[in-house]
């Protein structure tokens, strides 16, 4: 079976003091879902010492589509895996609605982290316009298409899926558990007309507004892995609840 994944993005915010508060806090603590976080890159050292040899898995929010190289600014996987990192997001909708990142540079990205030993947490979602449009469904398909046609020969152990629709992420407005499973399950159809064995076990997250006052009701889907929460991972005793959820 699937084991649930709760995994914090913490966006840009937080601080040195802030990392070692919320970290300390969540090491404490005993989880029966895996959990990672995702702090900004100038804390990422600093939460893997802070992590140690917890359970807490710390990740980066972004990765450089290219290895190495005058690529000012960017950060390659290979020195996400140097400092202990052991995933990376790619292809959140604040990084290909602010950023233009897009489907190609999602795969690259995934591809460095995959050649890196990284997991890739791989985010999709609709916004609120294409849904109204009735266009949630092919707009995932679309996001989707180019790493499972490219990546279908991988190693997906490596590769987290990640539903977030646009209009639910930052909003408090939460998709319903219904809303979010139909969305799950028509992934998972996706990943089951490449492999049946991929369909079954590849972790599919929800992300958007999400609290420990749904998190029991949406990880409690069967096509819904766990989560990846922003605004509430900030708060150690609120995430704390999300993984106890
Ligand atoms: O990566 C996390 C998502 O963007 C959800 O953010 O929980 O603040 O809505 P949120």
């Amino acid at each position: 079976m699937r084991r649930l994944l709760v995994a914090g993005n913490w966006k840009m915010n937080a601080s040195v003091a802030q990392t070692e508060a919320l970290l300390s806090a969540l090491c404490a603590a005993e989880f029966s879902c895996d959990v990672a976080v995702f702090p900004p890159f100038p804390y990422l050292a600093q939460a893997v010492q802070t992590t140690g040899n917890s359970t807490v898995r710390v990740g980066a929010q972004n990765v450089a589509s290219e290895s190495s190289g005058a690529f000012t600014g960017e950060v390659s996987a290979s020195m996400l895996a140097d400092v202990g990192c052991r995933l990376a997001l790619v292809g959140h909708s604040e990084r290909r609605s602010l950023y233009g990142e897009t489907d190609a540079q999602v795969l690259e990205k995934t591809r460095q982290l995959l050649a890196n030993g990284l997991t890739a947490v791989v985010c999709v979602g609709e916004t609120l316009e294409q849904r109204q449009a009735g266009r949630e469904e092919a707009v995932v398909a679309e996001q989707l298409a180019l790493l499972l046609r490219e990546l279908s020969n991988y190693d997906w152990r490596n590769i987290v899926l990640a539903y977030e629709p646009v209009w639910a992420i930052g909003t408090g407005e939460t998709a319903t558990p219904e809303q979010a499973q139909a969305m799950h399950a028509f992934i998972r159809s996706l990943l089951q007309e490449k492999d049946p064995a991929l369909a079954a076990a590849t972790r599919i997250l929800y992300g958007g507004s999400v609290k420990a006052a749904n998190a029991a009701e949406l990880f409690a889907q069967p096509d819904i892995d766990g989560g990846l929460v922003g605004g509430a991972s900030l708060d150690a005793t609120e995430f704390s609840a999300i993984c106890q959820a």
